[in-house]
């Protein structure tokens, strides 16, 4: 079996190295006798993949390749994967299975006994819906309060205006914070609209979820860590019974490579927040990379 490659994004302002953000992973990566290759992150968001790509050594045969790096939309990771593959290099986590991981209609599914009760609808950018788009959407949540997101990202830090919905079935008011979701995501907003049944999870002093993000390589949880969010310092502990549940369905999902936020409900469930393509789930700061990185070498 050929070693695996970690592929990081390019420092922008010197593009032979890794960027800031990831040099502690490709640091570890270089200690652990892991080779590391840079990619063009912007490059890759102009549609020039091959240009993305020509930092990467050629490789006779086929290597696999594992990628740390910033979110990709799901159709920019498929055709970086395309120009890897062009240098000999095969990303572990093929594209079918990153969009599962990474987008929650992808992942719904096999996690709903886990997770709060979901809606979506694809929807275009820049679009304001209407209180009766969102009344049919929403009909099959019944009343309470909602949470919105696009399929991969939430205006969380905008939750009043942009995030929560306090009553679902005034579709008047659930469409005008929905509207303002889709306007601040941009062009950037990812699938559609997602609508969630909001649940009482354990906050901290700011009232915000504390959530525990497991790392799962090969259906195994290689590491536990804080959500990135968290302030540096906080500690998490998931039990071994919330972690059986999860790893069924992480297994079920297919993903070589995924994290799962994991919440502590008010009623003493452990539930799934959020699902997300490891490749580009993000480490907290003060978080040691080795033992992530060691994992993915290994289940190359
Ligand atoms: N159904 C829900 N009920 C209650 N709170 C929720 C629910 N869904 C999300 N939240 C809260 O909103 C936050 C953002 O949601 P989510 O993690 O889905 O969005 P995100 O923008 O992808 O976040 P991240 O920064 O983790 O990528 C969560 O951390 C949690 O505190
Ligand atoms: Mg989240």
């Amino acid at each position: 079996m050929t070693a695996p490659l970690i592929l990081v994004p390019s420092d922008p302002l010197a593009p032979r190295a890794p960027d800031q953000h990831f040099l502690r992973e490709a640091d570890a990566a270089r200690q652990a006798g892991i080779d590391l290759a840079v990619v063009d992150h912007d490059a890759i968001l102009a549609g020039d993949v091959r240009a993305a790509v020509r930092r990467v050594a050629a490789s006779d045969g086929v290597r696999p390749g594992w990628y740390r790096g910033w979110m990709l939309p799901s159709g920019a990771y498929g055709r970086l994967g395309a120009a890897l593959e062009t240098r000999g290099v095969r990303l572990c986590t093929d594209p079918a299975a990153y969009r599962t991981a990474h987008e929650l209609p992808g992942w719904y599914d096999t996690f709903a006994d886990l997770t709060p009760a979901s809606v979506w609808m694809p929807w275009t950018a820049g679009i304001a819906p209407t209180p009766g788009d969102i009344g049919a959407l929403v009909a099959d949540l019944g009343g309470g309060p909602g949470v919105v997101k696009d399929y991969v990202k939430s205006r969380k830090h905008e939750w009043d205006e942009a995030c929560f919905v306090p009553e679902l079935s005034d579709a008047a008011t659930a469409a005008r914070v929905i509207a303002r979701m889709v306007e601040l995501q941009g062009a950037d907003l990812s699938g559609g609209i997602v609508v969630r049944a909001f649940e009482q999870f354990l906050s901290d002093d700011d009232g915000r979820a504390l959530e525990a993000r497991v790392w799962w390589v090969a259906g195994a949880p290689v590491l536990v860590t804080p959500h990135p969010d968290a302030p540096a310092g906080t500690t998490v502990e998931v039990p071994a019974e919330a972690l059986d549940g999860v790893r069924a369905c992480v297994r079920a999902l297919g993903a070589p490579f995924v994290t799962t936020d994991l919440a502590l409900r008010s009623d003493g469930e452990w539930r799934v927040i959020e699902v997300g393509d490891g490749q580009v789930s993000d480490l907290p700061a003060d978080q040691e990379p080795g033992v992530l990185v060691g994992a993915l070498a290994a289940a190359g």
